[in-house]
């Protein structure tokens, strides 16, 4: 048992409690973090005259060492330390002396935590935004390629109005793009330095902690000490945005997963990206989809279980507050992992424009279009629908699509319909007359890409 407390004691801890406390099973992931925090608090510690200059060096010279052999493998982060911290701290401690016991001056385990944790997630939340910059490329790629290829839209999950894929995918476009910027947001709220709140009431040493704040890439010092070392905020923002790009990816997948079955066959993911049945030979399960899916709630879980955590938490740190980071780095994981995967999955997908085409024309997609052929021709909106109405009826019972009956069936059921009817109801007319902005329509489309293009190369 290696712990940075003790004088106090009069008894060894127990070994359950011991256990049970210990956070260096997970808090070894900000090894690096933790290790940056002190050099820069050493800096800071030299600069101000509470250390001398050759003690900030013994102690530099001594955690770049731990460092450089964390990483090459030579030194291993046991279980027998307590914490990251006191790891680091009794390695500086054997291998330079007493300076390296210097190293916890003016500074808590409470602020030194909330440093470490913020630089670790400042990081991913940059790496996060970064992975949906690429997924936003491979989403206008096939914008890019599809704007003339017809596919059914629908409410309901019914065939509603003719669309475009290229319209479809901007959908999704617009909805990772939020999520983006949401990223961007937090990063702008959680760049600012804990250090120097002591344990939560600021020390009586006088710490520079702009400078603290400047060395480690902040915007400056949180400006209330018992807010920086209990402020989880930024994490429950996090959590959130990752939810939504889980929730986004989630109703992606389950497009897909339909869009793939063999009822529709719009796609055909990938065998890179699929799976098969070990008992049923013809199966290609869309497996990654169906995964990314399920993985949504644990990322959901992950937000719920901090919120449950801090809403009964008093000022100023508690234990309980070592309950962030597990969550926080299984949600990071799998968001970080499942955008991955879905955009190689979505990379290497084949459309099938001829059964999108097939589908978009049999499902009277164009019915709103011929009921508004006839308001073009003086029909009152809400007649129209009803001689539409019986339009389709009569397709049904004659098991064909609008487009194949013919001008005298169409007479038949109102003297208005002339010869024009056919090319009014094309698909094609029916997605390039719509042309406002936000429209399927082929012009309106290619201008909303080339804002997208324009964004994507910002
Ligand atoms: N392992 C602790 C955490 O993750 C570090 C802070 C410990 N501070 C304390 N007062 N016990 O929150």
């Amino acid at each position: 048992m290696a712990q940075l407390w003790g004088g106090r004691f009069t008894k060894e801890t127990d070994q359950l409690v011991y256990r049970f406390n210990a956070s260096i099973t997970f808090d070894r992931r900000f090894y690096k973090q933790d290790m940056e925090g002190s050099m820069a608090h050493v800096r800071m510690l030299a600069k101000q005259g509470i250390l001398t200059e050759k003690e900030r060096d013994q102690i530099l010279e001594g955690i770049q060492g731990i460092l450089a052999d964390v990483e090459s493998g030579k030194l291993e982060i046991t279980e027998q330390y307590e914490d990251i911290h006191s790891f680091v701290e009794a390695n500086l401690t054997d291998r330079i002396g007493d300076a390296g016991k210097k190293l916890h001056t003016g500074r808590s385990r409470n602020d030194q935590v909330a440093l470490d944790m913020r630089l670790y997630t400042r990081n991913e939340v940059l790496e996060t935004e970064e992975l949906l910059k690429k997924l936003l490329k491979v989403l206008l790629r096939i914008m890019e390629e599809h704007t003339e290829t017809i596919m059914p839209g629908f409410t309901h999950l019914q065939k509603a109005q003719p669309v475009t894929l290229a319209h479809h995918m901007g959908a999704y476009f617009e909805m990772f793009q939020r999520d983006r910027s949401r990223l961007q947001d937090i990063y702008k709220r959680m760049n600012y330095c804990p250090l120097g709140a002591g344990a939560l009431a600021g020390t009586t040493y006088p710490l520079d902690r702009e400078y603290t704040a400047e060395l480690l890439g902040f915007y400056g010092p949180m400006l209330n000490s018992m807010d920086a070392v209990s402020d989880r905020d930024y994490l429950i923002e996090y959590l959130s945005a990752m939810s939504t790009i889980m929730m986004h990816l989630s109703r992606f997948c389950e497009e897909i997963i339909i869009w793939n079955s063999n009822e529709y066959r719009f796609v055909e993911i990938d065998d890179a990206y699929s799976t098969g049945s070990s008992i049923m030979p013809q199966k290609k399960n869309p497996d990654i989809a169906e995964l990314v899916r399920g993985k949504t709630g644990r990322v959901y879980g992950a937000l719920m279980s901090l919120l449950t955590t801090l809403k009964g938490i008093p000022l100023a740190y508690n234990k309980d507050m070592q309950e962030d980071k597990e969550q926080v780095f299984d949600a990071i994981d799998t968001v970080k992992g499942c955008i991955a995967l879905f955009t190689g999955m979505l990379d290497t997908i084949r459309f099938n424009k001829e059964r999108m085409n097939d589908s978009a024309r049999h499902g009277f997609t164009n019915a709103t279009d011929a009921a508004d052929y006839l308001v073009n021709h003086g029909v009152p909106f809400r007649d129209a629908h009803g001689i539409v109405g019986r339009l389709v009826l009569h397709c049904i019972e004659h098991q064909k699509a609008l487009d194949d009956m013919s001008l005298e069936e169409y007479k038949a059921i109102s003297p208005v319909f002339e010869e024009d009817i056919y090319k009014a109801i094309s698909m094609e007319t029916c997605v390039n007359k719509r042309l406002t902005i936000g429209a399927p329509g082929k012009e309106a489309m290619e201008k909303v890409i080339r804002i997208y293009r324009k964004y994507l190369q910002e």
